[in-house]
């Protein structure tokens, strides 16, 4: 009962930081357990890429250590069973339950290595001559 309390207090006050302050949250990333190779397989078997995509640039990124809720293993676990256990608090039902049944915790914490692997490196612009080009198009039209 306790641990759900806690869970709960700690999920509210996550959930109600807005984005820009979870972003500035101090970036000290913790400690990885899990095993980022099966994770990548887990990260598939449960459609996480779905919304988050190959990379973690999806429909809601997780990539290049920017959510404050993957700075941590515990807060990233309570992240994903509060949804289920606790009915769930957050604002917002957009993402599924995983509950310990269907993703044990060691399941979830590899999922978690591999999340942590994720980082957005797009190419230059001038290193891609097709984008270089639109954007010379671009410029060259451009009222003066
Ligand atoms: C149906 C779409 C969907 C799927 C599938 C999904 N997520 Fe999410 N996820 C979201 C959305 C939307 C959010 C933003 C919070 C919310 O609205 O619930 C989110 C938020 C997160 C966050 C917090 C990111 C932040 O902003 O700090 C993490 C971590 C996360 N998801 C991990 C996962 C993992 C791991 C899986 C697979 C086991 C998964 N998600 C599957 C939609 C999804």
């Amino acid at each position: 009962m306790i641990k759900i309390l806690i869970s709960t207090l700690l999920i509210y006050m996550v959930s109600s930081l807005p984005a820009t302050v979870l972003r500035a949250a101090p970036a000290t990333p913790g400690t990885i357990s899990g095993n980022a190779d099966k994770g990548e397989a887990l990260y598939y078997n449960h459609g996480c890429y779905a919304c988050h995509g190959y990379n973690g640039i999806g429909k809601h990124n997780i990539a290049n250590d920017v959510s404050g809720i993957m700075m941590s293993e515990a807060v990233y676990l309570i992240f994903l069973r509060a949804r289920s256990e606790l009915n769930p608090p957050l604002p917002t039902q957009r993402m599924p339950h995983y509950s310990k049944t269907s993703l044990p915790d060691h399941e979830a914490l590899d999922i978690y290595a591999h999340i942590r692997t994720f980082k957005d490196t797009p190419p230059e612009a001038e290193s891609n001559a097709t984008m270089q080009a639109i954007i010379n198009s671009a410029q060259s039209q451009a009222p003066q």
